[in-house]
């Protein structure tokens, strides 16, 4: 009790009465409110209701509320400090300290003021912390705070993922996924602030594995049966001369007897493969685990020597990698939008001169859009007065179609370019399923030799290739 008594008397007194000053005040409200609020969240989190898990919640969490406690900290001894330096220059320090007395009403304004500016703080770092992390988790946030997500926010909102939240995809749920999004996310950020990032920004092996994003939404064994594909194309003729192919993909799935066939069957839960580049377009080994348990290896003609590194079990991501933001190939994109009316196929050349335009190499998108609508304005009157004299409005769409596509595909600002980043769903623009079926990844069982098939057919059919005018279509009545 004595203790007690002397500590009273030597130090909590004169830290009450020195502490009664605004900016002591202030100090103390502040550590508390932010205090409160960050355990508010630690037990929200807890429980399991966070309902977020944005890699730059650290920056709420980690630096703007403990670096308010800690200001908080700092103003209680230096608002201290300057009573004491101010009463000692007026010569009113007291000899004896006052008691501690709650019906003393300076002492009870004290603490009035500390409950009701704590409530205020409160209410202001608690609404602020909760908007802020509302906002981190708004694909907004992601694609548009940091310039550097630029590419992938232009392809985001035209895929079929545009209503899914960047974190969906690129976070594990669980805690394992959050603490290594909230280290790496406080990682980049600060590689975002030195300007020392990654240019291109490859996705590497740093995605989540399907079965902790995908799959929460999507069913593995759903059967989809076979997909028809038609794709237009023009031609490089005068006449932009359209074609068209059809494919119908044996996609396949489980059945409602529990049999796997077609492409998803084939690959779901039992492939895996080592790749040389951390992109996975290089693979040398593919190891596939057979219904009685033994391994079937294959290994590239092209591998010098027995194949060593990571396996990786094959997952809707090595296939589908571009689901939310696909970049096109100039051919590709071309093709999508004269299908859909511009440029105008009656413009001549439009697909050829479209293409050269867009691919020619520009500093930055600025410059790529004045060039490309120069460079087809100049064409069209040089090379066909009538046109240029007639069609102007449809030119004038045709190179605002073509600086879109450019924009929405090239960002110099990134290095990233036409074929950046690679699409794996198919073989004819990038390696995509011929990094395994390109007929060359063989197998030694016993004296035979099985390769990786790379049958046609056993994808899909090919209805038409190329074809103006491929009866199937008209068949079912499309055109
Ligand atoms: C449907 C799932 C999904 C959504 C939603 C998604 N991504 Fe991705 N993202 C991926 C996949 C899969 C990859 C890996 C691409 C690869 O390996 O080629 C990736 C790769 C990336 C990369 C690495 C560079 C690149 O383009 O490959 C960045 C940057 C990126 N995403 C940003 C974003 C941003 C920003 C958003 C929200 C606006 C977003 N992503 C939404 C699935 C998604
Ligand atoms: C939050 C839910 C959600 C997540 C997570 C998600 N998807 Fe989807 N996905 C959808 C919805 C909804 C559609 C249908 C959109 C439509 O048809 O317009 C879709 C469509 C698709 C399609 C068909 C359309 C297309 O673009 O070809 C593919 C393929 C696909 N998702 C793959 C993936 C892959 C791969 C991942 C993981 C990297 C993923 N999805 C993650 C909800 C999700
Ligand atoms: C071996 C490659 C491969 C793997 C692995 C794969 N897919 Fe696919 N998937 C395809 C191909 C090819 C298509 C048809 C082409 C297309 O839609 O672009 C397709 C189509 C789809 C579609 C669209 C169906 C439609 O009606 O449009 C969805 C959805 C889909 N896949 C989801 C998944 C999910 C989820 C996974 C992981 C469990 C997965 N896929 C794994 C190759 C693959
Ligand atoms: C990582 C390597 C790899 C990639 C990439 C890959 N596959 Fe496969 N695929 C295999 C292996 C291994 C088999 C099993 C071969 C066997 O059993 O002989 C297989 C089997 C198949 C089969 C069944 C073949 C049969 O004889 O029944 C189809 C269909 C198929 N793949 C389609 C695709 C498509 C479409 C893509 C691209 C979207 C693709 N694969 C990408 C490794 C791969
Ligand atoms: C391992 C599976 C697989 C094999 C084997 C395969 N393809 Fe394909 N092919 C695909 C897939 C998947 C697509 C669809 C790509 C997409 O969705 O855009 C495709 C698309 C095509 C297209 C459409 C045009 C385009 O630009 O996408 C043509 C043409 C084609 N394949 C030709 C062939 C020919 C010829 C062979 C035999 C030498 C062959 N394919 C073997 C999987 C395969």
């Amino acid at each position: 009790m004595a203790n007690f008594d002397q500590f009273k008397k030597n130090w909590l007194r004169p830290f009450l009465f020195y502490g009664n000053n605004p900016i002591s005040l202030i100090g103390g409200a502040l550590t508390t409110a932010s205090a409160l609020v960050l355990i508010g969240f630690w037990v929200v989190e807890f429980l399991g209701h966070g309902g977020s898990n944005n890699p730059y919640l650290g920056i709420i969490f980690d630096l703007i509320l403990p670096g308010l406690f800690v200001l908080g900290l700092v103003l209680i001894p230096i608002g201290i400090l300057w009573r004491r330096s101010r009463l000692k220059a007026a010569g009113e320090l007291p000899s004896i300290y006052p008691e501690i007395d709650l019906g003393d009403p300076v002492f009870r304004h004290g603490i009035e003021f500390v409950v009701i500016a704590t409530f205020i703080n409160f209410v202001i770092v608690g609404t602020a912390s909760y908007r802020g992390v509302a906002y981190m988790d708004t694909p907004n946030f992601c694609g548009q705070a940091c310039h550097v997500m630029a590419p992938e926010w232009g392809a985001y909102p035209v895929s079929s993922h545009a209503g899914v939240a960047c974190t969906e995809c690129h976070i594990a749920a669980g805690i394992p996924g959050f603490v290594h999004a909230k280290v790496n996310g406080t990682k980049q950020l600060l590689m975002v602030v030195a300007h020392d990032y990654p240019r291109p920004i490859m996705a590497g092996d740093k995605l989540p594995p399907a079965r902790t994003t995908c799959l929460n939404c999507h069913n593995a064994d759903k059967e989809i049966g076979d997909k028809l594909l038609v794709e237009t194309s023009y031609g490089d003729d005068e006449k932009n001369s359209m074609t068209r192919t059809l494919v119908l993909l044996h996609v396949g799935g489980r059945d409602q007897f529990g049999h796997l066939s077609g492409i998803h069957g084939a690959h779901l839960g039992h492939i895996e493969y080592i790749s040389t580049d951390s992109n996975h377009q290089t693979i040398p080994w593919v190891g596939k685990t057979n219904d009685d348990g033994s391994v079937t290896e294959f290994v590239s003609a092209d591998a010098k020597g027995p194949v060593a590194g990571e396996k990786h079990i094959m997952d809707c991501i090595d296939c589908h990698n571009r689901a939310a933001h696909s970049f096109d190939t100039p051919e590709k994109a071309l093709n999508k939008d004269m299908a859909e009316g511009s440029p105008s196929a009656s413009l001549p050349f439009v697909h050829k001169q479209g293409l050269v335009l867009m691919k020619a190499s520009y500093t930055s998108q600025q410059e790529a859009a004045s060039k490309i609508t120069a460079g087809l304005e100049s064409y069209y009157r040089s090379q066909y007065p009538q046109i240029w004299n007639g069609q102007r409005a449809q030119i004038d769409q045709a190179a605002k179609t073509l600086v879109a596509i450019y924009s929405r595909n090239v960002f110099p600002f990134m290095k990233v370019t036409w074929g950046t980043h690679p699409n794996n769903i198919g073989h004819n623009d990038y390696p995509g399923c011929f990094r395994c079926h390109d007929g060359n990844h063989n197998a030694k069982n016993g004296k035979s030799v099985t390769s990786v098939t790379n049958d046609c057919s056993v994808c899909h059919n090919l209805l038409a290739v190329d074809e103006p005018n491929p009866k199937q279509l008209a068949d079912l009545g499309m055109h």
